[in-house]
């Protein structure tokens, strides 16, 4: 059900009002995945199904509405909501609560609506309720061992409360003797006590509720076999009664009906009578003569097993507006058999065994009836008069729902229906539509014809339908052979549903000139791999191309500007296509013409920036709001992308194989931004930098499943999450570090690094650094003579540059130094020179055969380009570790991490052929750096090679900027 609430939300955010569109991302976010955690939207939290044990801890103070159903919550300690005051509606329902402290609701002192649906309680603490004064609605239905909540020692539970709906269905209660304390519930309007094990009613069980006025009473579901006579007299203001179900006879419930004699009853439910049979199988003109006092509107008696009406035997219920008879036996009705009824609109009539149409009987209401349903009957065929004359049936509805027989309309076979405007023929059997079949039709707005088989359409199959606006031909079997002038005839068509059919070329051929007021247009699921041309169709607003085969790579699309014309086009889905083989194409202008554009769905349609071959590809939407650019393959975004979308409200980035955000992402101050998600990526590192400008204004936040390195580049993060309750599934421990290994699976809310004494540490480093550099220098004196030049330069200038270190960044040249052994140096030149200096971003490299300077001992020139470096690439390979450089090259670099970055390493590993493991292990730096980070293996299957890039350049993070000049003073000083 709340599926269907969503679907449809969805949908009609699709229409072009679109209001909060952001909201319609949360929409989709909601149903896209099962959740884990909460998301905050507004003063709501929605932590349904989330896997909590536990009721989350750092909700935003001030929610008002809090879903935490179908989670494993079992138990509820005192004062479990005294965080969250402001509350006015909990819903607690299918968890597995039993243990319930008297002061779990301590402190909701707003609470209006409280559900405890579908749980394991047995009993309740006396004043579990009491801190609820403003409570109003209350369910502990489907608790099914709570069966002594009414018993008179429970009579204090209910002391002070003042409910306006009580739900107790479900429960195992015996009786409906409700206690003392109820006299004093005075504005109790709804009761429900369904589903329960009362074997009878008696009046003094209700004596309670006299002079009350109630509206609606649900007594289906028990084994009722006995209700004390006057028993309903009570009830005189009920509005709404619910008898379905009940091991009653006829004759009891014509005692009922007896005693609301006079009762303002709108509505009853007799429904579900079918396992005692005897009761309606043959309704007579006197079944309902006792109810002839009441103004009964609306009649539910669906599913009881009715087989025969008699005439005239609803001639009692004068006032009737709706008769639901569907699910019964019925496969004939007599002439008269809805006489009387002078006021009959709505006919329910499905599901039951009909071999045709019953016309006859439809005459005696024929002035009145407006809705006729007649879903999911064996009816093959419709002929011209089956449905007599009803000129002021508005709604027909014949569809087949899972047997639909219905195979063959005659000509004319709707006429007698002029006023008709919906007329659903839904998954039935048709295999095409005679010539003119709905002529006539005149006020025809909505024809669904969808499910069907039709595969073949006459030019004039729609003709005679100046009105209709909404035409469903889904799920049929057409292919591209519509005739050409098919739509001509459907001036006022607003909207066109086409999807689930194998149009591959549909636009070939069929003209949609002359629809000048068409809005909304569904081609999904289709064989479509030339993408139309929408010229004719200006007015479009929604357009839904997903699940095609546009672009796949038979056929390159012909047009260049395929939606030039579409100005106000609102809505676009590309998703599910195959993007990923544009060729031979000026991409550039593939999105001209798109000025009115909001959403932009391109879901599963490969990576665009790199389709398009193009970084600027959206900025042809200027009014974009919300993107989905969910399962697409992005490994890397492009700086600037959504650079000039001052409007953008929300973007889906979820499940791809981002590492980082680049910087400048989003406009400067991108006031907008409301909804980012991340969710499932392979982000490490959340440098401040990069999200501090837009995250503070974002209402979501959306960065589950990724792998977090814990160091303190995320301790802003931290701080920021635990206050501000816009990360999403923040509770629950979704967000675990993954890096480094000590701190693997620990929650990242409790991770709380002490960043503060970095200068205590650093001299504790340094201290070590220097006693180990000491017995280096003795070991390298010892052995090899260059390192004693190395160990002394460094040790020597450590203490000069501690100013230096607090600002690294002031100080480097370039943004990485690349060790390598020079017979790798043809992989270095062509490859990693190629990527990183000549791409975008693009990194300032030192390489020694290139940027060594002459005249300088070569250990010279080893240390001042590390010292000069941000990083130092290793390009390890075999011929790297056996020369002796490598141990070398990796000291310099050790050196320097621990000195300047006690975090972080400044190595990245490259390996670029497998080393065996003996070989590493052998060298003893070597190894303890390949154990302790994470390092890069260059792939063989080129198609990995963008995704080697883009973890390179992660890995180096952000390049020194054009304006960071390095300052030269202090390396002039340095070297000198
Ligand atoms: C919860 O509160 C009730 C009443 O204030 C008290 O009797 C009970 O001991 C409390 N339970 C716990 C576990 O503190
Ligand atoms: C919550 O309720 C308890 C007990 O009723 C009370 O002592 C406490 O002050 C309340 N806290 C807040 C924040 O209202
Ligand atoms: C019946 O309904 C009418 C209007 O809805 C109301 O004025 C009247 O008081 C009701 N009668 C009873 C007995 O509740």
């Amino acid at each position: 059900m709340q599926l269907q609430t969503g679907q449809a939300r969805q949908q009609k955010q699709a229409t072009p009002r679109l209001q909060g569109v952001a909201c319609w991302l949360v929409v989709i976010l909601l149903m896209t995945e099962a959740l884990s955690g909460c998301v905050v939207h507004h003063l709501s939290a929605d932590c349904r199904s989330s896997g909590l044990q536990e009721v989350p801890a750092h909700l935003p103070p001030d929610v008002t509405h809090l879903d935490l159903s179908g989670n494993h919550l079992s138990s509820l300690p005192n004062l479990t909501f005294s965080h969250l005051p402001h509350l006015l509606w909990l819903d607690l329902s299918s968890n597995t609560i039993d243990d319930l402290e008297p002061d779990a609701f301590a402190n909701l002192t707003l609470l209006q609506v409280l559900s405890l649906h579908d749980n394991r309680l047995r009993s309740l603490p006396t004043s579990v309720f009491r801190p609820l004064p403003a409570l109003r609605s209350l369910q502990l239905s489907g608790n099914w061992e709570l069966w002594n909540v009414l018993a008179p020692r429970n009579q204090d539970i209910w002391k002070d409360l003042n409910l306006e709906l009580f739900d107790l269905s479900g429960n195992s209660l015996e009786s409906a003797a409700f206690p003392d304390t109820f006299s004093a519930m005075k504005s109790l309007k709804k009761l429900y006590l369904s589903g329960n094990q009362i074997q009878s009613f008696s009046k003094a069980d209700f004596a309670k509720f006299e002079g009350q006025d109630f509206q609606t009473l649900d007594l289906s579901l028990n084994p009722t076999s006995r209700v004390e006579p006057g028993f309903f007299k009570v009830f005189k203001s009920v509005d709404d009664l619910d008898l379905s179900q009940l091991d009653l006879s006829l004759s009891d419930l014509q005692g009922i009906f007896a005693d609301l004699a006079g009762a303002n009853l709108t509505r009853l439910k007799v429904n579900d009578f079918e396992f005692s049979p005897s009761v309606f199988s043959a309704l007579r003109p006197d079944t309902f003569e006792n109810l002839a006092g009441t103004s009964l509107r609306h009649l539910g008696m669906s599913s009881s097993a009715v087989q025969d009406i008699s005439d005239h035997s609803f001639r009692d219920l004068a006032e009737l507006v709706t008769l639901d008879l569907s699910l019964n036996a019925l496969s004939r009705l007599p002439q008269q058999a809805f006489s009387g009824l002078p006021k009959l609109q709505v006919l329910v009539l499905s599901s039951n065994p009909f071999s045709q149409v019953p016309g006859e009987a439809l005459a005696a209401v024929s002035l009145t009836l407006e809705t006729l349903e007649l879903n999911d009957v064996p009816v093959d065929e419709i002929h011209p008069g089956d449905f007599g004359n009803l000129p002021r049936l508005t709604h027909l509805s014949m569809s087949g729902l899972l047997n639909g027989r219905l195979q063959e309309l005659s000509p004319r076979c709707f006429q007698g229906l002029p006023g008709l405007t919906v007329l659903n023929l839904q998954q039935n059997r048709l295999a095409g539509l005679p010539d003119g079949v709905f002529s006539g039709l005149h006020n025809l707005q909505v024809l669904l014809l969808s499910q069907n088989r039709i595969a073949q359409l006459q030019e004039t199959s729609f003709s005679g339908l100046p009105n209709l606006r909404v035409l469903d031909l889904s799920g049929n079997n057409l292919l591209a052979s519509l005739p050409e002038r098919i739509f001509h005839p459907l001036k006022s068509l607003e909207e066109l549903r086409l999807n689930e059919n194998s149009f591959s070329n549909f636009f070939g051929a069929v003209k949609l000139n002359g629809l000048n007021k068409l809005r909304r247009m569904n081609l999904t699921s289709n064989n479509l791999g030339l993408l139309p041309i929408f010229d004719p169709v200006s007015t479009l607003e929604v357009l839904d191309l997903s699940d095609n085969q546009v672009f796949n790579e038979k056929v390159t699309y012909v047009s260049e500007r395929p939606f030039r014309n579409l100005s106000n086009l609102v809505y676009l889905s590309l998703s599910d296509n195959r993007l990923d083989v544009i060729q031979k194409t000026d991409t550039s202008s593939f999105f001209e013409g798109l000025g009115s554009l909001k959403v932009l769905k391109m879901s599963q349609t490969g990576d665009p920036w790199k389709s398009f071959r193009n970084a600027t590809i959206f900025y042809a939407l200027p009014a974009l709001r919300v993107l989905d650019l969910s399962s697409s393959g992005i490994a890397a975004l492009p700086r600037k992308a959504f650079w000039v979308h001052s409007h953008l409200e929300g973007v889906d980035l979820s499940n791809n194989e981002i590492l980082s955000l680049p910087g400048q992402l989003f406009p400067p101050t991108p006031t907008s931004l409301q909804v980012l998600s991340l969710r499932s990526n392979r982000i490490s590192v959340l440098p401040e930098t990069r999200y501090d400008y837009f995250v503070r204004g974002l209402e979501i936040l959306d960065l589950r499943d990724n792998f977090f390195q814990c160091d303190c580049d995320v301790r802003w993060f931290i701080a920021w999450a635990n206050s501000s309750g816009v990360v999403q599934g923040w509770e629950g421990g979704t967000y675990t570090c993954s890096s480094p290994s000590s701190l693997r699976n620990k929650p990242l809310s409790s991770y709380n690094p002490d960043c503060m004494t970095y200068t205590s540490l650093y001299a504790c480093i340094v201290t070590t650094s220097l006693i180990s550099l000491y017995i280096l220098t003795c070991f390298a004196v010892h052995k090899y003579g260059w390192w004693f030049g190395y160990v002394f330069y460094v040790a020597g200038r450590t203490f000069r540059r501690r100013e230096v270190a607090r600002n690294p960044a002031r100080r480097f040249r370039y943004d990485a130094f690349v060790a390598y052994s020079s017979r790798d140096e043809r992989w270095v030149t062509e490859e990693l020179v190629r990527n990183l200096e000549n791409g975008d971003p693009s990194y300032r490299l030192c390489i020694g055969a290139r940027d060594f300077v002459g005249g300088v001992a070569i250990t010279e020139n080893i240390a001042r380009s590390v010292e000069a470096s941000r990083k130092t690439i290793c390009v390890v390979t075999r011929n790297f570790v056996q020369s002796s450089w490598c141990n070398y090259e990796l000291q310099a670099s050790e050196g320097r991490y621990r000195v300047f970055d006690p975090w972080r390493s400044n190595l990245v590993l490259v390996f670029l052929e497998r080393v065996p493991d003996r070989v590493v292990a052998r060298h003893k730096q070597l190894r303890t750096v390949v154990e302790r980070d994470t390092y890069l293996v260059w792939p063989r299957d080129k198609r990995r090679g963008p995704l080697f890039w883009a973890r390179l350049m992660d890995a180096l993070g952000e390049p020194l900027g054009q304006n960071d000049q390095p300052d030269l003073d202090l390396i002039e000083e340095d070297f000198v």
